[in-house]
């Protein structure tokens, strides 16, 4: 039977890659100080949440590319979203959630955090809860450092352990590639292995470099090329060594540039322009080098409700 559509909602919300990642040495709570700039991409997960009216219970199923990667326990992080607003709220429905994924698991790309993201905006309407953006945002904090991104996009930067985001403006649209990795990286696990890497006393406070902003101002991708930057890509490349090769592919394939994204494995390339994109991609697919090419554009909005449930 159809289900009405006030009882189903689909959002859509994009991954992030970091364009600059400055990281200080860890705070006295374990998390290190960020200064990045995050711009959401156009690859996407769509989470549909529906309503369950007759119990408080939250489930999850995970369809698509990465769905044997992703747990389907309460360590889910959608699954973590749907509870917190029900305890914040007092909110006595429950909803199953249905996660269709295009976003590399434990990529460097926010996957869990855009689920999340998603999923807060999805049970906000379902449960017709009215939450402000900003009341979203303090949720999104609480569930993951690049939560709050997510569910804004665009470019933004960020600071904090990455959770206070301002916008950031930024001009045009810039071409990306993504060899996507086989197997993940802990996040947690690169952050240790930056700080066995760096000796700390000499770890300067984050900072995010002038010429990033000046170059997303002015829209070009040659500008943007020489100024891009990430301090974990040295300890994402001490863990996976290989990654080196693919970024070096890339370079000799005419990327402008080339680098980890996040906390890895994912490696991306700027191309000059789209058309520059689809031929990076089809030399990299053919290289055998990853597990998957995805093209994609940036930036794009933030986690957003589509109109009409997509069916399966
Ligand atoms: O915030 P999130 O839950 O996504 O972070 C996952 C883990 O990554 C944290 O538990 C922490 O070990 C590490 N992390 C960090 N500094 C940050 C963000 C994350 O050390 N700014």
């Amino acid at each position: 039977m159809p289900v009405p559509p006030h009882a189903q909602v689909t959002v859509r919300a994009p991954a992030k890659i970091n364009l600059g990642l400055s990281v200080g040495p860890p705070r006295p709570d374990g998390f290190h100080p960020l200064a990045t700039v995050y711009q959401a991409v156009a690859l996407y997960d769509d989470v549909t949440a529906t309503l369950r009216e007759d119990d408080a219970d939250v489930t999850v199923e995970v369809l698509g590319d990465f769905a044997d990667d992703v747990p389907t326990d309460d360590s889910n992080l959608a699954v973590r979203a749907a509870r917190l607003l029900q305890s914040e709220y007092d909110v006595e429905e429950g909803v199953d959630l249905t996660i269709r994924k295009t976003i590399p698991v434990a990529g460097g790309m926010a996957g869990g955090s855009t689920d999340a993201a998603a999923t807060l905006v999805a049970c906000n309407r379902l449960w017709g809860l009215q939450l402000s953006q900003s009341d979203l945002e303090r949720l999104a904090a609480d569930l993951g450092s690049d939560v709050p991104f997510c569910l804004v996009g665009h470019t933004a930067l960020g600071r904090g352990r990455g959770e206070q985001v301002t916008e950031v403006l930024s001009r045009g649209t810039f071409h990306w590639v993504f060899a996507i990795a086989d197997g993940g990286l802990s996040t947690p696990a690169v952050f240790k292995e930056l700080d066995r890497l760096r000796p700390l006393r000499r770890v300067e406070a984050p900072e995010v470099r002038p010429e990033l902003l000046s170059a997303l101002l002015s829209g070009q991708p040659a500008a943007l090329a020489v100024a891009l930057s990430n301090d974990m890509q040295d300890a994402a490349l001490s863990l996976r060594p290989e990654l080196a090769a693919t970024l070096q592919f890339g370079l000799d394939q005419g990327a402008l540039a080339a680098m980890i994204s996040g906390s890895g494995p994912t490696c991306l390339f700027l191309a000059a322009d789209s058309r520059s994109a689809v031929d990076l991609a089809v030399e990299l697919s053919e290289s055998g080098l990853c597990r998957m090419v995805r093209q994609a554009e940036g930036p794009v909005p933030g986690a957003r409700i589509l109109p009409a449930p997509i069916s399966r």
